[in-house]
C-alpha cells in the first residue's frame, strides 16, 4: 500500500459528506476525551448545525485535513472584531484538534503551520490561544511551534464538576508586535 495523501485545505465551502467526515472527527475526538469545548458529544443534527455555523462566521477561516480524502482533523483562526482596534494586530486559534485514528502523524503542526501562514499573509502580528492544562499533547505541540507560556487561570474549565486550570499562550509573529506597552 502507498502512502496516504495528507492534504490541508482552508474551507471555502463544507459538502454534506464534509459536515458528515468533519462530524465524525470530532465526536471521535470528544469521545477520546475533548479538550477543545465539548465534553460530551452533541447530537448528529447539532454538530451539523455546529460547523455549518462556523462558516457563517466571517471573522473566521476554518481549516481541515484529509487524510485520503477523509476529514480527520481542523483548527480555526479567529480575527478580532472590528470594534476591537486596541487588538487588530492579534489573531488566534482555537478548536485545534485530530481523531485518535490519525493522530501522531503530524496532521495537528501542518494544519496550526496553516493557520499561522494565513494569519501572516492576512498581516496580523500576533496569535494567541488557550488550552486546559491536562492537555499535554496540545501543550507539547504549540510549545514545539514556538508559542510561549504566559499564564494559566486557575478555573478557566469546569470538567464533570472539577475545575481545571487553562494555559495560555502567545506567539509572535512580527516584531511590531514587542513594542513596549504604554498605560494607553
Ligand atoms: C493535540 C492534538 C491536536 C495533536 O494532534 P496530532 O496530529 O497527533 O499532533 P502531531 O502529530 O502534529 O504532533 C505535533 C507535536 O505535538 C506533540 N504531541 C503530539 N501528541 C503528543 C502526545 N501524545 N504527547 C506528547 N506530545 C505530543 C509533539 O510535540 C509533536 O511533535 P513531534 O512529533 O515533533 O514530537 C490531538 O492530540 C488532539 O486532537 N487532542 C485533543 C484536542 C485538544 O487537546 N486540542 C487542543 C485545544 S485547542
Amino acid at each position: 500500500m502507498g502512502e496516504a495523501v495528507i492534504l490541508i485545505e482552508r474551507v471555502e465551502k463544507l459538502r454534506s459528506a464534509d459536515l458528515h467526515d468533519l462530524g465524525d472527527a470530532a465526536e471521535q475526538a470528544i469521545r477520546e476525551g475533548g479538550g477543545f469545548g465539548w465534553l460530551d458529544a452533541p447530537t448528529r443534527d447539532l454538530m451539523e448545525r455546529f460547523w455549518r455555523g462556523v462558516m457563517l462566521i466571517p471573522d473566521r477561516s476554518l481549516f481541515i485535513v484529509r487524510v485520503d480524502g477523509v476529514i480527520a482533523g481542523s483548527v480555526q483562526l479567529v480575527r478580532p472584531p472590528r470594534n476591537n482596534e486596541a487588538q487588530r494586530h492579534a489573531a488566534s486559534i482555537t478548536m485545534c484538534f485530530v481523531a485518535p485514528w490519525a493522530r501522531g502523524r503530524g496532521l495537528a503542526r501542518r494544519l496550526v503551520e496553516a493557520a499561522e501562514t494565513e494569519a501572516r499573509w492576512a498581516g496580523f502580528s500576533l496569535l494567541n490561544l488557550d488550552v486546559r492544562a491536562t492537555q499535554i499533547a496540545a501543550a507539547h505541540l504549540f510549545e514545539s511551534l514556538g508559542f510561549l507560556c504566559w499564564g494559566s487561570h486557575p478555573y478557566y474549565a469546569r470538567v464533570r464538576g472539577h475545575a481545571i486550570v487553562g494555559r495560555y499562550y502567545y506567539k509572535v509573529l512580527a516584531e511590531d508586535s514587542q513594542q513596549d506597552g504604554t498605560l494607553e
